[in-house]
């Protein structure tokens, strides 16, 4: 049994240089935390980008020395391709369309050959640590030409690939002016996960109209192999919210905001900042709510954080500034000497914080427009361990599907959205209970292990259906 080799754009570290020093701090991203059990073990290495443009060699040398402690690989990226490739190609061309928003779409020759270039650069990565019987598993939307790239040099090795945003209706991803390309580097993979089955089907619709490829249910034949496209609807670290919720120092944040928020009821908002997440909407909903019902007026707070993100992108700038002026009316409209009704934060917060918020909050609100999976919402669950608090989700999130005792909605429906909180801030006890129990449970039972798990054996799965249709 060879090693397994995990692939994604960033490592699941954080590298900040403190006082002339590299300091490393292991992320605490989901995907690190699920693939953490994996990657640290024996021989098994991941390989990414360390998310800094390491300017002079030296630095390089340095980093990916320390990164090797780690079992982590480095390739870095000139300014050049963070601009064109990160920035360009996955987050003006890939990001929009998968999220069903083809008018942010900026078609840039240049920053598609970048992105081929970068995609290769990975895959030369790769194939350097790569030994006979190893298995690789690339992650997400950067990395799509990886397998079909790694599979010209090693036909028989086993690759997988999972998809950690939606996968859009074939409509949408045909605009793209190099979809037979990507569609081709995905099918290098032997197996392609998504979250859900929906995905799946928008997938293997894409193959087959696209390409000269064969589909028999979600078994498709790529010259001659067979390659498998399912969904695997993927969890988080459940038992570590629900154990951060007891921790000393987020039993003090808890008790801080408690009284700063004495008697207002909080709804949480929190985010990277992206257009994708239905901001805008959540707020003119929030206005709605105050216009609509003034017995709330001094006795509600939309908690909003709203992490920072590829601000270098012009899209993700203009929200900004979007969010900014009408967080600003807001307040200027409703706000009184003693109550202000939105307390926002554009920055990122260390772990104790965001689940100290999760526990003081009556009411989280997700509401993306489009969401892969959605993983705040499933954390808000762990986090509740006296099962109080209610969770309103998009529709629209992948998380919907499994979590449907959530009051769902749909994103762009304000009105449905204002309904939504009033029910929330009014749900019984017993109610409030049922549902939060019920969702537990699947937070629990479907939890990141889980989810790493059966995928792994998947793996396992196709390639001996590979062997037995050579056989026959
Ligand atoms: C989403 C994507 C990830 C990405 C993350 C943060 O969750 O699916 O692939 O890493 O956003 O975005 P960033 O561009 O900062 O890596």
């Amino acid at each position: 049994m060879g090693k397994t080799i995990i692939v994604s754009n960033r490592l699941p570290v954080k590298i900040n240089e403190e006082n002339g020093q590299l300091v490393f701090t292991p992320s605490e991203g989901g995907l690190a935390t699920g693939l953490g059990s994996i990657y640290k073990e024996g021989d098994n290495i991941w390989i990414g980008w360390p998310g800094t443009t390491a300017e002079t060699e030296q630095i390089q040398i340095d980093i990916t020395e320390k990164l090797k402690e780690l079992s982590l690989i480095p390739v870095f990226l000139r300014k050049e391709e963070v601009k064109r490739y990160y920035e360009g190609f996955s987050n003006e061309v890939l990001w929009p369309i998968f999220h069903y928003l083809s008018t942010y779409a900026n078609y840039d020759y240049h920053n598609w050959l970048s992105y081929v270039q970068v995609n290769q650069k990975f895959a030369d990565a790769i194939l350097k640590q790569l030994n006979p019987g190893d298995t690789i598993w690339v992650h997400d939307y950067q990395l799509l030409l990886v397998p079909g790239l790694i599979r010209q040099q090693q036909p028989q090795v086993s690759i997988a690939y999972f998809n950690h945003i939606p996968f859009p209706s074939q409509e949408l991803f045909r605009l793209i002016p190099w979809r037979k390309e990507l569609l081709m580097g995905m099918l290098g993979a032997d197996l392609l996960g998504f979250h859900t089955f929906d995905d799946v089907r928008h997938f293997l619709s894409a193959a087959t109209h696209l390409l000269p490829v064969q589909a028999d249910a979600n078994r498709l034949r790529v010259e001659n192999r067979i390659v498998l496209a399912e969904p695997f609807p993927m969890g988080i670290d459940s038992d570590k919210f629900s154990n951060l919720s007891k921790d000393p120092t987020v039993i003090q944040h808890i008790q801080n905001f408690k009284k700063n928020f004495a008697d207002k009821k909080i709804v949480l908002s929190i985010d990277r900042l992206d257009y994708s997440k239905g901001i805008i909407e959540r707020l003119n909903a929030f206005e709605l709510l105050l216009e609509k019902n003034p017995e709330y007026l001094e006795k509600i707070i939309l908690y909003m954080v709203v992490v920072p993100s590829r601000d270098s992108v012009p899209q993700y700038k203009l929200l900004k500034d979007e969010i900014d002026r009408l967080v600003g009316n807001i307040i200027a409209r409703f706000r009184t000497f003693q109550w202000s009704p939105i307390a926002y934060f554009y920055h990122g917060y260390p772990i104790e914080i965001i689940s100290a918020l999760y526990n003081v909050a009556d009411v989280c609100l997700v509401t993306p427009m489009r969401d892969g999976m959605n993983l705040v919402s499933k954390e808000y669950v762990a986090s509740r361990n006296d099962n109080t608090g209610v969770l309103i989700l998009s529709e629209m999130a992948g998380a919907s599907k499994e979590l449907n005792d959530a009051l769902l909605v749909n994103p762009n429906n304000i009105s449905e959205i204002r309904k939504a909180l009033v029910s929330a801030l009014n749900m019984p006890e017993d109610e409030m209970q049922d549902r939060m129990k019920a969702m537990r449970a699947v937070v629990f039972k479907f939890n990141i292990k889980h989810w790493v798990k059966i995928f792994m054996a998947r793996i396992e799965d196709v390639k001996q259906m590979q062997r037995d249709s050579r056989a026959n």
